[in-house]
This record gives structure tokens, C-alpha cells and sequence, in this order.
């Protein structure tokens, strides 16, 4: 069972291929990092149609490539009740942010938007579902960038 007190969750249309990609590099990183065993990590979508799906092939080969493997992720939904969970809910594009922000409770404390922030970037990451491989690899690139800098506000914050 899930024990850290800094929850994050990672939230993009489908839950896999963006927010699968994320929690695999988070957690990756979190866990070479001294504030690891804090650290829970989580994805879901907004969308519902590939609920218990592992990640799409290419976003796990993309994955892979860097020495992440995030085969055994299974896609979920976001639920209301993930409000009173997480401390950081991060939406992959502005559509998804949208969608949480209709959802979120007015009682909530954490910190919801866009996982770019943490990159400094006001952007989206772009929907690779129906590009081509290069897509994926984008993807990798700007969620490890997020993820370092998550990682450091996180450190910031909590340690
Ligand atoms: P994701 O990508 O939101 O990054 O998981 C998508 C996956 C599936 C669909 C759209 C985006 N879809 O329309 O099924």
C-alpha cells in the first residue's frame, strides 16, 4: 500500500501514453532521491475508454529506450475522491486541466496545474496518440524536464 505523505498525480486524456510516461520518470527519479520513500506516485485520465489498459506499445518503448519501464502501469480514470488524496495534481494540457478544475473541490489545498510549470514552460505536452514515433520521444524529453523540476520544488517544500 501507498505510505508517502507527498502524493502526486499525474493526469492526461487517456492514461497511456503522457501520464504513464510521468509517473514512470517521476518515479524513477523520486526514488534515487533522499525524500523518496515520501514520494507516492499515481496517473489517471480523464477519459474512461482504456481503463485497465497498460501504457500504449510506444510510449513504452519510448520508455524503455531510457531505461524506464512502465509495462506494468494500468490505466484508471480520475476520480472526485482524488482531491482528498494527492498534493499535487498535474494535468498534461490545458484541456485535462480544464476538466480538473470542473471537478476539484473548493476545500482543496494542493496544487493543481499543468506539470510544465515544474519546466517552466506555460505549454502543453502535446497528445501523442495519433503521431508518429517522434512523438514519444518528445513526450520522454519534456516529462523528464518537469520531473526534475517537481522534484526540486518538492525538496523545496517538504525536506
Ligand atoms: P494520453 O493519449 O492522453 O496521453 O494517454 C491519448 C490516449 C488515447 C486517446 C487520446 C489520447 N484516445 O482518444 O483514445
Amino acid at each position: 500500500m501507498m505510505a508517502g505523505d507527498i502524493r502526486v498525480l499525474f493526469v492526461c486524456l487517456g492514461n497511456i501514453c503522457r501520464s504513464p510516461t510521468a509517473h514512470g520518470i517521476f518515479q524513477q527519479m523520486a526514488q534515487q532521491h533522499p525524500l523518496g520513500k515520501r514520494i507516492d506516485v499515481d496517473s489517471a485520465g480523464t477519459g474512461a475508454w482504456h481503463v485497465g489498459q497498460p501504457p500504449d506499445p510506444r510510449a513504452i518503448e519510448a520508455a524503455q529506450r531510457h531505461g524506464c519501464d512502465i509495462e506494468p502501469l494500468r490505466a484508471r480514470q480520475v476520480l472526485v475522491e482524488d482531491f482528498d488524496h494527492y498534493d499535487y495534481i498535474l494535468a498534461m494540457d490545458s484541456a485535462n486541466l480544464r476538466e480538473l478544475q470542473a471537478m476539484c473541490p473548493a476545500q482543496f489545498g494542493g496544487t493543481l496545474c499543468r506539470f510544465l510549470e515544474f519546466a517552466d514552460r506555460s505549454e502543453d505536452v502535446p497528445d501523442p496518440y495519433y503521431g508518429g514515433e517522434d512523438g514519444f520521444d518528445h513526450v520522454y524529453q519534456l516529462c523528464e524536464a518537469a520531473s526534475r523540476g517537481l522534484l526540486q520544488r518538492i525538496q523545496q517544500q517538504h525536506g
